[in-house]
């Protein structure tokens, strides 16, 4: 009887040494006291990491890539959007690209134009879709408290379809919309169109807020009939403003102070950020193993580190206790380490990495609101591109939040609904009110 006792005490002690590790593994994590309904974002994270472990084992084991299994999360939250009593929903492809289109079912008033956001999704390129909760119950938001038209781009994703494609059908739908009888079409008045997206959606933005200004900038001197054309109507389709909230914005120098800081964050650890950056590209690992050493970069590439100086453009404050030291430069032309020609080379690119343009070509951009969060890798790109607009002469409001945590906007959505993601929205949608 005493060794059975015994045995199952040993047992129970087994099980609960067990349990132990798993919750110190899976659920504990080291957040900070600051960041508020801690104990729900540490279960909320746990959810994330478990399923980032699986998707490692069964990519090591040949069964799926890791961004297959990772897809289950958009899947979870993917809904058919569908019109309710004021907003009339409809899904449309705009040259060729899918779109959900969100317009206020009321008439407009007597002027009867409205202003527009074209929305873009994050999920690191690789993840996510216009048609998850979160992401359609945003653009309701906007459509009833703006009366406004919301266009939601359903860009292709990575891997499937690696850089630039999902840029190139962003472009070509902001394109397609801002001509002047597509925007009369939809009532929308063509001087108040934003461009807008959370994490790499708020990249996208970026990007194509600047692709737009040179596209502009490029008829004015080599279309002299678009020109006489726009002037006649007096009408130049610009973009108004830009809302960029905890953007991607670099692929430069991936150990900022809060690529360091952060690096074991909830929602986007390190890894996962330089994972979603390198399949952006390509399917080659040695991007991704280059870009976790931060000595991805070319003799070229090293050239435009100055943009993203973060010993420049970063307010002491941010700095901490960290110390810049400019990233290693792989030497030569091959190597496992360079990520070597072809497709690897585009994390340079400022259609990837919008940091990357020289001050000149800020100046012209729209005026632009940034929002960022003390706990995330990211944090120091939005701010570096808040610092650069600013001395460029773009007028630029900066929402920074102490106690955010990355994709915060993202959780509206019982049970992982958190107060910072409603403050955190009303917030972007006043900003878009007072300034669109
Ligand atoms: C970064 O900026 C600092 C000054 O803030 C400067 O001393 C350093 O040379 C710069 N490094 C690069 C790579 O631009
Ligand atoms: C940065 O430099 C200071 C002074 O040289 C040093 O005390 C500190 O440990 C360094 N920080 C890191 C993170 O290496």
């Amino acid at each position: 009887l005493c060794s059975s006792i015994g045995k199952t005490k040993r047992r129970l002690v087994k099980v609960s040494v067990c349990a132990t590790l798993i919750k110190a593994y899976y659920v504990y994590e080291p957040i900070p006291d600051r960041i508020e309904e801690r104990w729900k974002l540490m279960l909320t994270n746990s959810f994330f990491r478990t399923l980032s472990h699986l998707a490692d084992l069964c990519e090591s084991a040949g069964l799926k890539d890791y961004m297959d299994v990772m897809y289950v999360i958009t899947l979870l939250e993917k809904i058919v959007p569908v019109s309710d009593e004021h907003v009339k929903v409809t899904e449309e492809k705009f040259d060729g690209v899918e779109v959900v289109l969100y317009q206020p079912k009321r008439q407009g008033g007597d002027a009867g134009l409205r202003r527009a956001v074209i929305y873009l999704h994050g999920g690191g390129w690789c993840l996510g879709s216009s048609r998850m909760s979160p992401y359609d119950l945003l653009a309701r938001k906007i459509v009833t408290e703006l009366d406004a038209v919301v266009l939601s781009v359903e860009y292709r994703l990575a891997p499937a379809h690696h850089f630039p494609v999902p840029y190139e059908d962003v472009h070509r739908v902001v394109k397609y919309f801002l001509q002047k009888g597509v925007l009369a079409q939809y009532s929308v008045d063509p001087g108040r169109v934003a461009v807008s997206g959370d994490s790499a959606g708020g990249n996208l933005a970026a990007a194509v807020s600047q692709q737009v200004q040179n596209d502009q900038s490029t008829n004015t001197y080599t279309n002299t009939i678009l020109m006489t054309l726009q002037k006649e109507s007096g009408q130049q389709i610009k973009l108004r403003a830009q809302a960029l909230l905890y953007p991607v914005l670099q692929a430069l120098d991936l150990k900022t102070p809060s690529y360091q800081q952060n690096k074991d964050m909830p929602i986007l650890p390190r890894t996962l950020m330089v994972r979603f950056w390198s399949e952006y590209f390509t399917s080659n690992k040695a991007l991704f193993r280059a870009m976790m050493a931060n000595s991805h970069n070319s003799p070229e590439s090293s050239r435009l580190l100055k943009f993203v100086n973060w010993s420049a453009f970063l307010p002491e404050a941010y700095h901490k206790e960290y110390n810049y030291s400019a990233p290693a430069v792989a030497q030569g032309t091959e190597g496992e380490a360079a990520g070597t020609d072809g497709p690897s080379q585009s994390f340079a690119d400022p259609r990837a990495s919008p940091l990357l343009v020289p001050d000149a070509d800020l100046h012209s951009l729209p005026k632009a609101y940034i929002l960022t969060c003390e706990y995330d890798v990211l944090r120091d790109d939005g701010i570096m591109y808040a610092t650069r607009l600013r001395a460029a002469g773009v007028e630029v409001t900066h929402q920074h939040y102490d106690t955010g945590f990355h994709g915060a906007l993202m959780f509206t959505v019982w049970p992982t609904d958190f107060l910072i993601a409603r403050r955190m929205t009303d917030n972007y949608v006043k900003w878009l009110k007072d300034n669109l």
